[in-house]
C-alpha cells in the first residue's frame, strides 16, 4: 500500500509537466482578459437586475408624413392612464420636442414613446436610463419611474442639424400636493399652456 503510493510521485515526476508551453505574460494577459470578462458580465448584470437596464426596441410603425394629424402625436403630452401611472407622447422634430415639458407628480410610472416626424433624433432623459434612438416610422418606448423631485432635463442625443443643441425639454416632477394643485389649475388654463411655454424658451 505505502510503496505504491510512494512510486506514484516519483513516476510522476519523470512525465514532462502538462503546460502548453505558454509564456508567463502570455498567460498574464489570458487571466486580464478573462478578468475583465467576468468584471463585464457582472457589470451588466447588475445593470439589468438592479439598475433596471431596458433595451428600447421599436414598439410599433406608423407613417412620419401623417403622424401630426391623428393619433397619440396629433397632440403629444402627458395622460393619465392609473393610479400614478402616466403615458408620454413626445414628438421629436427639427428642431424641438413636443412637448418643450412633462410635469409629473413624484413616484410616477410612464410609459415614454417617442416618434420623429422628419429626421433621426434622439432622447435621452438626465439623470435616468431612459436613453433612445428616435426614428421616423416607429415607435421607441421606455418606462421609468420618477422618485426624485426635480428637473430632469431631455435632450436630443443625435445630430440632426443646425439647431440639435437647441433641442431640448424638461421632465419636471413635483410633489403630490403641487401636481393636485396644478392640475386643476390647468383644467381652466389649458388653452394658455402653449403660450406660456413659449414665453419660457424666450427667457
Ligand atoms: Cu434632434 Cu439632434
Amino acid at each position: 500500500m505505502s510503496t505504491e503510493l510512494d512510486e506514484r510521485p516519483s513516476g510522476g515526476a519523470a512525465e514532462p509537466p502538462l503546460t502548453m508551453g505558454i509564456d508567463p505574460w502570455e498567460k498574464n494577459w489570458m487571466r486580464v482578459s478573462i478578468a475583465l470578462l467576468v468584471i463585464f458580465a457582472i457589470a451588466i448584470t447588475i445593470a439589468g437586475f438592479a439598475g433596471g437596464f431596458q433595451l428600447p426596441g421599436p414598439e410599433s410603425e406608423l407613417d412620419p408624413r401623417t403622424v401630426t394629424q391623428s393619433g397619440p402625436w396629433a397632440q403629444p403630452g402627458l395622460r393619465q392612464i392609473g393610479d400614478g401611472q402616466f403615458e408620454a407622447y413626445v414628438l421629436a422634430q427639427t428642431w424641438n420636442f413636443a412637448p418643450r415639458e412633462l410635469v409629473v407628480p413624484v413616484g410616477a410610472e410612464v410609459d415614454i414613446y417617442v416618434t420623429s416626424a422628419d429626421l433621426q433624433h434622439g432622447f435621452k432623459i438626465t439623470d435616468t436610463n431612459v436613453n433612445m434612438m428616435v426614428v421616423p416610422g416607429q415607435v421607441s418606448k421606455l418606462s421609468f419611474t420618477f422618485d426624485d423631485i426635480g428637473e430632469f432635463p431631455y435632450i436630443c442625443t443625435e445630430y440632426c442639424g443646425q439647431g440639435h443643441a437647441a433641442m431640448y425639454g424638461t421632465v419636471k416632477v413635483v410633489s403630490e400636493a403641487d401636481y393636485a394643485a396644478l392640475t386643476t389649475d390647468t383644467a381652466t388654463e389649458t388653452s394658455d399652456s402653449s403660450a406660456t411655454q413659449t414665453t419660457e424658451n424666450q427667457g
